[in-house]
């Protein structure tokens, strides 16, 4: 499916301000991208799909889960906000196309929000991409969007600290992997200072 036809479907699916976001991300990944040696037009279809399940509720999400037999462990269950993820990657393949073996894309999907250890470049940017994008609204994103484009590494931390606060200050559940992808940002820089 050509980046025009997924954006036809989101269209019709999403809300306006969803599917401006979504816009707004594979734009700013493809900037990244770009920056980094990556390929512009995978990540601009990552960028789009990322919360291609945004149209259905919670509630149809876990129906649909269920129903495709797509595994939700309870960390998922208990903060039913990132559940979009893992259904989004189902779509991703069975609906728009992409192949069940491509893992940065359908990664990127699954571990938008919450990042997960060691994640490669390619996952990195949409994490950042979808946290910084123009028409997201919250009071620092300027200065991470200007991180990420000076030292990307410094503002992938800067970011998933921001986004633990956040949880942690909602005192919301805090999903293992989020965890587990600080500490991996950290040991990084402890090895290679930035
Ligand atoms: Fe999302
Ligand atoms: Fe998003």
């Amino acid at each position: 499916m050509t980046t025009e036809e997924i954006k036809k479907i989101l269209e019709a699916e999403l809300d306006k301000k969803r599917f401006t976001h979504s816009i707004g991300t594979a734009e700013t990944a493809v900037k990244l991208a770009k920056k980094f040696d990556i390929d512009p037009v995978r990540i601009e279809i990552a960028g789009l799909l990322h919360d291609c399940a945004k149209g259905m509720s919670v509630d149809n999400q876990i129906d649909f889960a269920y129903k495709h037999s797509i595994e939700l462990d309870p960390w998922l269950l208990k903060n039913p906000g990132i559940i979009h993820t893992k259904i989004g990657a189902y779509l991703a393949v069975h609906k728009y196309g992409i192949p069940e073996n491509d893992g940065e894309i359908l990664n990127s999907i699954i571990y938008h929000t919450t990042g997960f250890a060691d994640m490669g470049m390619f996952e990195k940017i949409i994490y950042v991409a979808d946290y910084i994008e123009p028409n997201r609204d919250y009071s620092k994103r300027e200065k991470f969007y200007k991180s990420a484009f000076d030292t990307f590494e410094e503002a992938v931390l800067k970011i998933t600290v921001n986004k633990m606060k956040y949880v942690i200050k909602k005192k919301t559940i805090l999903h293992p992997w989020s965890i587990e992808f600080y500490n991996s940002l950290v040991e990084a820089r402890q090895f290679s200072p930035i």
